[in-house]
């Protein structure tokens, strides 16, 4: 009877914090749910998604004319929507400009086809798109990867560790994290929503956002810097998005992680494996919006002379890779 109880409480523990990271999730893609100010968030999310599955189509290899009707018709919608909003504002520049040399691209490729699209992108759409600059949104030219950087990359990537001791009187410059967050921009995200946001604290901030992890015992004291990797759900569409933010801000800290180590600084990964409980606790410490998913922490300052790190030996990659394994036949 007792372990009976007691499996049933941990059951009920356990789906409680799964209903909790639903119910932000839930509350933070539900337009009723922000305010009007947090709701631009929304479309901003929309009219990347939109602008980026045009942007896809515009790289086919099989240009098809006429393609993706329905969302160059969506994201006219959702310019018009954000052009009337009272905070629109807030919207970011570069995403509009962007959307905006999309919709030139895909006017001026079924032009030259002499294609007629004026049913999808009707005259007076023009104003959205005339005035856009080429080469902000749109398609360019891959450029594969030069045989130097290769090795440049492998030896950043190998050299790269976690590291736990640090030079506490040196903090870093808001210049050079802000060299390395530019850089992990570039990592790769669900229709390219961008949704990493990054909270920096330094000195008695950054320990006090320490003091709520318990993974930097015995060296967080002499972190000078720690960095929050958040994903803004509200970018996200529905459901079947509900690990996204997860996984983007995950791709995110990685490539941070890099960039930070190319900066010349030692960073340490800081699990956020907490409880709804103790999550509402940091976020309100540090300011946290809601509507953010806090994905990790990262230490972060100048590695102290002669830092030792261990040696966390890895997998070879045949250990972890199947190839070509049966498929079951349809
Ligand atoms: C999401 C995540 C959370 C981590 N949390 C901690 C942590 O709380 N404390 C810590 O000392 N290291 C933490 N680490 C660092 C790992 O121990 C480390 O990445 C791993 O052992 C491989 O070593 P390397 O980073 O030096 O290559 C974390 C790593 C990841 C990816």
């Amino acid at each position: 009877m007792k372990s009976f109880l007691k499996s049933l409480r941990t059951r009920y523990a356990f789906y409680r914090q799964c209903y909790l990271d639903a119910k932000r999730f839930r509350d933070s893609i539900s337009p009723g749910k922000l305010g009007p100010a947090a709701a631009v968030a929304r479309i901003e999310g929309d009219i990347v998604r939109q602008y980026h599955v045009i942007e896809k189509g515009l790289t086919m290899q099989d240009f098809r004319p006429g393609f993706g009707k329905d969302v160059v018709r969506g994201l006219v919608r959702s310019m018009r929507a954000m052009e009337k909003h009272p905070c629109a504002a807030r919207c970011d520049s570069g995403q509009l400009a962007a959307a905006r040399a999309t919709l030139r691209e895909y006017h001026e490729r079924h032009a030259a086809l002499g294609h007629d699209i004026s049913e999808i992108l009707p005259d007076n759409c023009r104003d959205l798109w005339e005035n856009a600059t080429p080469g902000d949104g749109g398609s360019r030219p891959f450029t594969p990867v030069a045989p130097g950087d290769a090795d440049a990359f492998e030896r950043v990537v190998r050299s790269r560790a976690s590291v736990r001791s640090f030079d506490a009187a040196r903090t870093p410059s808001r210049e050079t994290i802000m060299a390395a967050v530019d850089l992990a921009m570039r990592s790769p995200s669900v229709c390219n929503r961008q949704t990493a946001r990054v909270h920096v604290f330094t000195g008695a901030d950054a320990q006090r956002a320490l003091s709520f992890q318990s993974g930097n015992r015995g060296f967080g004291h002499r972190i000078p810097m720690v960095i929050i990797v958040t994903s803004d759900l509200r970018y996200f569409t529905g459901t079947a998005e509900r690990y996204q933010g997860w996984i983007d801000g995950g791709m995110f800290s990685m490539l941070l992680l890099l960039a930070l180590h190319t900066q010349g600084l030692g960073a340490v990964s800081l699990n956020w494996s907490v409880n709804n409980e103790r999550d509402r606790e940091l976020r309100k410490a540090v300011t946290i919006p809601e509507y953010e998913r806090v994905i990790m922490l990262i230490g972060c300052g100048y590695p102290a002379q002669n830092a030792l790190i261990p040696v966390s030996l890895r997998r070879a990659g045949s250990e972890i890779t199947r190839w070509n394994f049966p498929v079951v036949p349809t």
